[in-house]
């Protein structure tokens, strides 16, 4: 049965939050560790004030969030939606936001795909959708899909095509391994893969998840529309039986090698000099023919380092897979709540 939209789990857990917590008078939620292995194995981590809770009722708050596989035991604070001026962001007709702080514009071509990282154990391709308008001299493009392979593994993720965008329409389609993913429509339900190795969060009912790889990368992702006053203001000209529904994406990364590339990972290197012109409004970088791959799912572009079957396993900490509940649903995570 469900109150309020919540299951009857999670109406279970928040009684048992009210009856532990609220007696001690604790505003900020515990979190702790369940896994055996993890440095902070049932240490009660306190959620820091700015952030007080993991499931927070406000879709835009931050949320608490314990890393179980960092020494550091302590909570963070973390944006479940994407910072379109925000590090790591690619959003709009892409813009990139790259790792220097410098914005600037890879336009790329309509249905063809291009490298945004490419390090040795990850890769992350795009899609670009879009169009061009007659008497024009590019294509006006946005990123419509991203296709991540790690390890021996791949994922997809893609907006679905419409003509007319509704909020309440769930426009995302999610592939592991090749099979397609069902993710119940509910904010906070959440699917893992049997080794762990790629989490998935939905961050609001519809069109916006958080991927995590754990010690890899976090990627929070927004299925948007060109809306018809933006089509108006740059002069799209979008047609009135598609609203290109296309991705707003922010990636967090966790030790990229030096080499890293791509068209954002590049940036990422420490020695970078960002080719983008400062002071113009619309600083475009090339790299077509670098960063193109034949797929979604191929990291065959010429500048792209990828290889299969790397693992980062020698970085991740072995995990009990016993404790962790692989099966899917909401809140099968790796942190519990205040257990006092
Ligand atoms: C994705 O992974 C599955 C399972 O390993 C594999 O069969 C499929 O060929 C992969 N897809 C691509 C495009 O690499």
């Amino acid at each position: 049965m469900a109150v309020m939209g919540f299951s009857s789990s999670e109406v279970l857990m928040l009684a048992l939050l009210l009856s532990a917590c609220c007696v001690m008078q604790i505003s900020a939620e515990i979190r702790t560790c369940t896994i055996h292995k993890s440095p902070c194995f049932l240490k009660k981590i306190p959620c820091p004030a700015e952030c007080p809770s993991a499931t927070p009722t406000d879709p835009k708050a931050k949320v608490c969030y314990v890393d179980c596989e960092s020494p550091i035991c302590q909570a963070e604070c973390k944006n479940r939606k994407p910072n379109c001026n925000g590090l790591g962001s690619a959003c709009l007709d892409p813009r990139f936001v790259g790792a220097d702080g410098i914005v600037f514009y890879f336009h790329g071509r309509r249905n063809e795909h291009f490298s945004l990282v490419s390090d040795v154990n990850l890769q992350i391709n795009a899609r670009f959708i879009g169009l061009r308008p007659a008497g024009r001299s590019r294509d006006y493009t946005w990123i419509q899909a991203l296709g991540i392979l790690f390890d021996s593994h791949n994922f997809s993720l893609e907006a679905t095509p419409a003509a007319i965008w509704d909020d309440e329409v769930d426009h995302l389609k999610l592939h592991y391994d090749g099979k397609e993913l069902d993710i119940p429509e509910s904010e906070f339900s959440a699917w893992q893969c049997p080794e762990n190795k790629l989490r998935l969060e939905r961050t609001s009912s519809q069109n916006s998840v958080l991927i995590t790889l754990p010690e890899v990368a976090e990627i929070s992702v927004n299925v948007v529309p060109v809306t018809k006053e933006d089509s108006r203001v740059h002069n799209y000209q979008i047609p009135d039986d598609d609203c290109f529904a296309h991705l707003e994406v922010q990636f967090k990364f966790h030790g990229l090698s030096p080499k890293v590339e791509g068209i954002l990972g590049r940036t990422y290197q420490p020695d970078f000099q960002n080719p983008a012109k400062l002071g113009v409004a619309m600083p475009v970088v090339g790299g077509e023919d670098k960063y193109r791959t034949t797929s979604l799912l191929t990291p065959d572009c010429g500048s792209c380092i990828f290889s299969a079957g790397v693992a980062s396993e020698q970085k991740v900490p072995v995990i009990d897979h016993g404790m962790l509940d692989c099966t899917g649903g909401a809140n099968s995570g790796n942190g519990i709540v205040c257990r006092k």
